[in-house]
């Protein structure tokens, strides 16, 4: 062996210079028992070394051979224990503010005691104090230090204690605990060495880890929104996909409650969607102005850690759930809406890495928003187009042809000789006005519905009505105008005649048995004192007619019996008197079914 002329047994046995040069030195003078002891000891701590460094680098191989990071903590923390003869070893990770632990592996503790043991600790006394210094700490009595907080109940003895943080480059992940070296001793400076390496290569595995698991749940977000965006190209109902989207949100931000917030007309925000707990009591609320709406609306994204503690917090229920993050749906510089998670209380807080996932999720369901809102616009687009495409046609064909067919019919009237013929002509031309005056409303009705923006207009209510009458009548009565109606009818009047309309509407379905039923409304006609139309010459305007509006409704039934009960009919005069007009019934055209008429002043 090359390395023995260094050994000091050697050192110490030089020969004296007085010697004879050639004499052989006896083999005790040698101290060859000191140095065959030596050297035994040598080789012994060299071969502890030599297994401490293989059990190192098993400790490290194994603490890299996976990716899941709960995993991985798990391995690191067994592998310490295993090398420095740890009886207990833990793994506490440093929550994202820095202050305290979010999360805790122990090993070494069975679930039994764990469980009796209660709450994992949150990184107060000594673990706290390596959280604050984060240094190698070694301690001989862990009890002793002033800066131990005591253990709970059911908690295992510990005494001796070696601690070690775990950096990933510059920040520190977390921190290493090892207690109760076995055999009673307390952990050496070598103990510390092996761990402090351990620690190294833990932190290169945690951080692989966490790169995987950071990509898997971009992998996650990324799925999410394509799954949304599918949904919103696959269905017209833009609702459908934001359900859908409610619920993606909800479980990839692993959230206890999802929500889609729009906006409303007057610059508030409605919970649109929800989806999970509290969905139902959440789902069409408003959110208060003074709340995160006004900065989401701003096109800023919220995110709070706790909304049980936060004195910002203004919504009630928002009290019983924890984090939060409110991220805005902006597509083309425009906020559409807002996407909402909230988690349970006590759980972890939001990270950057999340809003960000969140947000790109939002910024694409806002597009596909966007998408389908034109898509939406492009029908609604093709079907007006249409519809005013029929309206000319009706117009410029059909009621020129009637009206050119009415003149037709005049003309050979006037000829005719036979008194009989004249009549029954002049009733066809009558039926063809009528008809006429149908077709406008049909026009008018083709190019105001389904409008969504069109006002409400005396004509529309008065249409909606009639097509709500015919449930109760197994018919649609026929509707005409004459006259600029909504122009000249006021509120508080057309309000009286929508009611009188459905009492005489009413009427006529309960009692009269009539196969038709034909409604107008008159702006053109006017009053005399008694609230009765006089007849539109100029005559009568000299006679102080006043102008007003006529209501007719015509059936084809039974009429109105003599001297019957009078209750809806009744309230029709008084609600007409107090409008300057009147009330009756006559019978219908022909003397066949009832007419009742209904006028007010305007
Ligand atoms: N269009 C009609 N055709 C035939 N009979 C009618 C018609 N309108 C009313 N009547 C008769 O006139 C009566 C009085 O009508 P009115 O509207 O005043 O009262 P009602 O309809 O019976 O009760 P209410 O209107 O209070 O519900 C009716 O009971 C019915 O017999
Ligand atoms: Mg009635």
């Amino acid at each position: 062996m090359d390395s023995t002329p260094d050994l000091p047994a050697f050192a110490a046995s030089e020969p004296e210079p007085d010697q004879a040069p050639h004499r052989v030195p006896e083999i005790s003078s040698l101290g060859l028992d000191t140095l065959v002891t030596e050297v035994a000891e040598r080789l012994q701590s060299a071969a502890a070394v030599t297994d401490r460094m293989q059990r190192l680098l098993e400790a490290v191989v194994s603490v890299g051979a996976g990716l899941d990071l709960h995993a991985t903590l798990h391995r690191i923390a067994t592998g310490a224990a295993e090398l420095v003869d740890a009886r207990y070893a833990a793994l506490g990770v440093i929550a994202p503010n820095g202050h305290g632990l979010s999360d805790f592996i122990h090993v070494g503790i069975d679930d039994a005691v764990a469980a009796e043991i209660g709450e994992l600790p949150v990184g107060r006394g000594i673990l706290g104090a390596l959280i604050d210094r984060p240094e190698p700490l070694r301690l001989t009595d862990l009890g002793a230090d002033p800066r131990s907080f005591g253990f709970p109940p059911h908690h295992p003895a510990m005494k001796t204690f070696l601690g070690e943080p775990i950096r990933i480059r510059d920040e520190v992940f977390g921190n290493l605990y090892l207690t109760e070296k076995r055999g009673g001793g307390a952990f050496t400076p070598e103990d510390e060495q092996v761990v402090h390496a351990l620690a190294a290569a833990a932190g290169v595995a945690i951080e692989n880890s966490r790169l995987y698991e950071e990509g898997l749940r971009r992998e996650r977000w990324i799925a999410g929104a394509a799954a949304v965006t599918t949904a919103l190209l696959s269905t017209d109902q833009a609702e459908v996909a934001l359900t859908i989207a409610a619920e993606q949100v909800r479980e990839l931000a692993d959230a206890a409650l999802g929500m889609i917030l729009l906006p409303t007309v007057d610059g508030q925000m409605r919970v649109a969607h929800a989806s999970g707990e509290a969905a139902e009591f959440v789902r069409g609320e408003l959110l208060p102005p003074d709340s995160f709406a006004a900065r989401l609306l701003a096109g800023e994204s919220v995110h709070l850690d706790d909304m049980s503690t936060d004195p910002t917090v203004v919504i009630r229920l928002a009290r019983s759930f924890g984090p939060s993050l409110a991220v805005p749906m902006v597509a083309a510089s425009r906020v559409l809406g807002g996407l909402c998670v909230w988690r349970p209380r006590g759980a972890l807080p939001f990270t950057d890495g999340e809003k960000q996932l969140a947000e790109t999720f939002a910024s694409q369901a806002a597009l596909a928003l966007r998408l389908a809102e034109g898509q939406r616009d492009q029908q609604r687009l093709a079907v007006f187009q249409d519809r005013d495409r029929i309206a000319r046609d009706l117009h410029d064909l059909v009621i020129q042809r009637l009206f050119a067919t009415g003149m037709m019919l005049e003309g050979a009237a006037r000829r005719a000789i036979v008194p009989e013929v004249k009549v029954r002509v002049g009733e066809a031309v009558d039926e063809l006005d009528a008809t006429i005056q149908e077709v406008r409303t049909t026009i008018y009705a083709l190019q105001h519905d389904d409008h969504g923006d069109a006002p409400d207009t005396l004509r529309t209510r008065v249409l909606r009505e009639c097509s709500q009458a015919a449930a109760a009548l197994g018919f649609k009565p026929s509707v005409s105008f004459v006259g600029p109606v909504e122009s000249l009818v006021g509120e508080k009047t057309g309000r009286q005649l929508l009611a009188a309309l459905r009492e005489m509407l009413s009427n006529a379905a309960r009692h009269a048995r009539a196969s038709r039923v034909g409604v107008e409304v008159d702006s053109t006609v006017h009053l005399d004192d008694d609230g009765r139309p006089v007849g539109g010459d100029p005559e009568s305007l000299d006679r102080g007619g006043r102008p007003g509006v006529l209501l007719t409704v015509t059936d084809d039934g039974v009429g109105i019996p003599e001297g019957g009960r009078l209750s809806g009919l009744r309230n029709l005069t008084r609600r007409a008197e107090a409008l300057g007009g009147d009330a009756w019934h006559e019978p219908g055209p022909h003397g066949r079914g009832t007419r009742v008429r209904w006028t007010a002043r305007l």
